[in-house]
């Protein structure tokens, strides 16, 4: 692993998709740890997709005693408006990787109602949920966000040139998708987002590489999602295999 870092933004080079989850793994116990240790429990909004999901087998199978898991606040960084139990379901993938081997309190996972024929309600109420956790600047402020990245550079549910990425004051709002699966989503917003006290993306994959290229272009001006992510006090951290850093 190289570790190139820069003073707002770190970048992770692994060998594999594999080494990529072991090292987000690592990072997220180190950070659960910390935040348990501090606060007495850790909040943590859980990227959607597929990326993810080896990071969570790790973490419920290699991982399962090195944090206290009953003091894990599980919530998401956004949602397909599927039901639960639907194959598009963030929370339903989560659930089967992570959730359920661990034996996790549904108490503990706040997740998003893709089930709610009102997305927008859907939206309202899961924002409320995000009043419990403590704030910067008036905004809810995870310990952890993990994100994923799409090939359009999208992040969380927030596309290019769609509304969701300019909203400002609401917490989590609804939006129409920019890519598959084609279905209405609830999102986090980039204000949240660039509260967190740490944010992790993790991302593989040759299709992700020119994206990639992209986000890390100083010169460039563009209007990439994944971009503007840059926690205003918190730590930035990209975690890539070298297939997705071959352009960096
Ligand atoms: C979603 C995700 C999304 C995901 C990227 C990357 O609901 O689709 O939250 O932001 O992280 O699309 O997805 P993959 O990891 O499957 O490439």
């Amino acid at each position: 692993m190289e570790d190139t870092g820069s003073a707002a933004r770190d970048i992770v080079i692994c060998s594999s998709a594999h080494c990529v989850a072991v090292d987000a793994a690592h990072r997220f116990v180190a950070i659960a740890a910390s935040a348990i240790r501090l606060r007495g429990r850790l909040t943590v909004a859980l990227a959607g997709g597929k990326t993810p999901t080896l990071l969570y087998a790790l973490l419920a199978s290699t991982f399962p005693d090195a944090i206290d898991w009953g003091n894990v606040m599980i919530f998401f960084g956004d949602e397909r408006c599927v039901p639960p139990d639907h194959e598009f379901s963030n929370y339903g993938a989560a659930r089967h990787a992570l959730i359920d081997p661990l034996g996790l309190s549904e108490a503990n996972v706040n997740r998003i109602h893709g089930e709610d024929p009102d997305p927008d309600s859907a939206a309202e109420r899961y924002a409320k949920s995000l009043a419990a956790l403590p704030q910067q600047n008036g905004v809810p402020s995870f310990d952890l966000i993990l994100l994923g990245m799409g090939p359009d550079g999208h992040c969380a549910s927030l596309f290019p040139g769609k509304a969701a990425l300019s909203e400002t004051d609401r917490w989590a709002v609804s939006t129409p998708p920019g890519m598959q699966p084609e279905v209405t989503r609830v999102t986090l917003t980039m204000p949240v987002i660039n509260a967190a006290s740490n944010v992790i993306f993790t991302v593989t994959g040759a299709d992700k590489a020119g994206t990639v290229t992209r986000v890390f272009d100083r010169a460039s001006d563009d209007d990439l999602p994944s971009r503007s992510v840059r926690p205003s006090q918190g730590s930035l951290t990209w975690v890539l295999d070298r297939a997705a850093a071959a352009g960096i």
